[in-house]
């Protein structure tokens, strides 16, 4: 197996339609996005049903966009990746199950990789030098952790959301600020213009020595917040509103990332997610990394979010260093780390 491979990736976790052919762990030869986002904006997040039947569409036409902006012939290709989980069980499928009849054409050997590890992943891609361990912090729709990565599959979790997702609550307190989904981006945006100091929001930072999280009572106060002001007639400076939550989310991510930094004397910390596109957390971090001479890495915005390129570079690592799956591999929905 040459560090050369070719793998042909799949990714059909959440709302993302993804195909990518990449070429070792680290060079993207194509990365094909179909986005269902549009589709779900009118009902202010993701409808499972929805999303598998969109997959079910897209997938085969996004394939062939991705071979052919790749340049590469099926014969070419040396491995196939896809994601397992975690993410909605019928969209998954459909990524396994096209996964799976690529593989038994091409009879090449099929690897299933993990979501979050593939956004771990996602910084080998943009940053060609960066190797383990540091400490990464993975933020998105349905994820918040902070995990020590000791090797390209080595990991451990030190610390993981109690309830919602960083994503999540961004999401939802977007949708009750009459923002469109993904509240991300939206809240991202309009912050800009706010004055984080003009509604200031509690940080939930939790037990001093632990490093998990928790955003729910974050978003519930925003969510009150918001309901009280209407109630009494009076207007909510959205901007305002979206700025202090975004500062509050920030503030605790970035606490305790450098919190994990300090107790496993991680030099590097690497940011993953949808969420590791947001500007003020890029700020932020890059702040309290440089005051303590920690080398910061993150993605490029569109190598965040979902794309299959970082399941074809999961695939790559997993696949040289714990060899092939086979064709019984299953979806994983509620699938963990390590
Ligand atoms: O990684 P991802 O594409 O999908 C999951 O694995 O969940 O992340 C999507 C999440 C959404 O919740 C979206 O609102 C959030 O990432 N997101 C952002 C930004 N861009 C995307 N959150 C804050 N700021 C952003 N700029
Ligand atoms: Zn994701």
């Amino acid at each position: 197996m040459g560090k050369d491979i070719i793998t042909l990736a799949f990714e059909t976790s959440c709302d993302e339609t993804s195909v990518a052919v990449m070429k070792g762990g680290r060079d993207v030869l194509s990365n094909i996005i179909s986005s269902q986002v549009q589709v779900h904006q009118v009902f202010g997040g993701v409808v499972p049903e929805i999303a598998s039947r969109h997959h079910l569409e897209q997938i085969n036409s996004v394939a062939g966009e991705a071979l052919a902006a790749a340049g590469v012939r099926l014969g070419q290709i040396g491995l196939i990746g896809v994601t397992q989980g975690p993410g909605l069980v019928g969209a998954l499928l459909i990524g396994l199950a096209t996964a799976k009849a690529f593989a038994f054409a091409l009879g090449v050997p099929i690897v299933g990789v993990n979501h979050i590890h593939a956004h771990i992943c996602a910084n080998y891609i943009e940053h060609k030098g960066l190797e383990p361990p540091f400490i990464a912090l993975t933020v998105s729709g349905g994820h918040t952790n902070l995990i020590r990565v000791r090797g390209y599959n080595d990991y451990e979790v030190l610390g993981a959301t109690r309830d919602d997702a960083a994503g999540e609550a961004f999401d939802k307190v977007a949708r009750v600020l009459g923002l469109e989904y993904p509240g991300g981006p939206a809240i991202d945006r309009v912050a800009e213009a706010g004055d984080p100091h003009a509604v200031s929001f509690k940080r939930p930072l939790l037990e001093k020595d632990s490093l998990d999280f928790s955003f729910s009572g974050l978003k519930t106060a925003v969510l009150n917040y918001v309901n009280t002001e209407r109630q009494a007639g009076r207007t909510v400076n959205v901007p305002d509103v979206a700025a202090g939550f975004r500062q509050s989310v920030v503030d605790v991510l970035t606490a305790k990332t450098m919190q994990a930094a300090d107790a496993h004397g991680g030099a590097t910390v690497v940011m993953a997610g949808g969420v590791a596109a947001n500007r003020l957390l890029r700020k932020s971090l890059g702040e309290a990394c440089a005051k303590r001479g920690i080398a910061l890495y993150y993605p490029q915005p569109l190598l965040c979010t979902d794309n299959a390129a970082m399941a074809g570079a999961a695939a790559y690592y997993r696949y040289t260093e714990k060899g092939e799956d086979g064709l019984g591999l299953d979806a994983c929905p509620n699938m963990q780390m390590g």
